[in-house]
C-alpha cells in the first residue's frame, strides 16, 4: 500500500539518521517527530526542535519526559529560522524536519510563512552531512499555504542537482490540497560564501 506523505517521510527518516546524530523537528507541535527522532538517534545522539508556540513546547516537553528521551531533546520556543544560531560551528545535522502549516486543534492563525520558513531552510541545508536529508511536509490548503508552497517549491527547484537530490512525493488525484512530501539529500558539501 502506498505510503501517506507524513508516513513517507518516517520511512525516510528511519533509513537514514543514525544513532548519535544530531537532528533537528523544525516544527515541533505535539511531538510526534521529536519522539520519533528520539527513538532513532537514541541515548548518544540529540534533537533540536522549534516551536513559536508556547504550548507545543510544553506538550512535547511532558511527552518527552514520560517517554525517558527528554536528556536528548533540546526545546526552543523560537522560530526556526533562527534554529541554525543554536547549532555547534562544526555541526552536522543527520536530518531535519518540517510539518509546515498549522497544528491542529490550535490557532489556526499560527501557522508557518513562506519568508521564515524559506530562511530556515536555507541556513539549515548547508549544515546537512552527506548523505543527510531535509524533509518538508506541505500542507497548502490554508489561507498562508498556497504562497508558502510556491515559494519552497521554487527554491528547491533550483538546487544545484550535484550538491542536492529532490524528491517530490504525493498523490495527485486526490482532492482538497493533499500533503505532499518534499525530501532533499545532500550529494556532496557546497562551498559558502
Ligand atoms: C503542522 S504543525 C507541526 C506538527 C508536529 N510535527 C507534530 O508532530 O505534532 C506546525 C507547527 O509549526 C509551528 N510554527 C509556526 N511557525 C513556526 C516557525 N517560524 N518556527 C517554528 N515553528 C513554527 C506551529 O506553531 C505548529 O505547532
Amino acid at each position: 500500500m502506498l505510503e501517506r506523505a507524513i508516513t513517507y517521510s518516517h520511512t525516510l527518516l528511519r533509513q537514514t539518521v543514525k544513532t548519535g546524530d544530531i537532528v533537528i523537528d523544525a516544527t515541533v507541535g505535539k511531538g510526534n517527530d521529536t519522539l520519533f527522532l528520539a527513538s532513532l538517534v537514541g541515548q548518544t545522539g540529540h534533537i533540536h526542535g522549534f516551536d513559536v508556540q508556547e504550548e507545543a513546547i510544553a506538550i512535547t516537553k511532558e511527552k518527552c519526559l514520560q517517554a525517558g528521551v527528554l536528556e536528548q531533546v533540546s526545546l526552543h520556543h523560537i522560530g526556526h529560522e533562527q534554529a541554525h544560531t543554536f547549532l555547534e560551528p562544526d555541526c552536522e545535522l543527520g536530518a531535519v524536519i518540517y510539518n509546515l502549516g498549522y497544528l491542529p486543534g490550535s490557532d489556526k492563525r499560527i501557522t508557518t510563512m513562506r519568508e521564515s520558513t524559506l530562511t530556515s531552510i536555507d541556513t539549515l541545508l548547508p549544515r546537512l552531512r552527506v548523505g543527510g536529508l531535509m524533509l518538508l511536509v506541505v500542507y497548502s490548503g490554508h489561507m498562508q499555504g498556497k504562497d508558502e508552497k510556491e515559494g519552497v517549491l521554487d527554491y528547491v527547484m533550483t538546487l544545484d542537482q550535484n550538491a542536492y537530490s529532490v524528491l517530490q512525493y504525493g498523490f495527485i488525484n486526490q482532492k482538497n490540497n493533499p500533503p505532499f512530501l518534499l525530501a532533499i539529500e545532500k550529494r556532496k558539501h557546497v562551498q559558502t560564501s
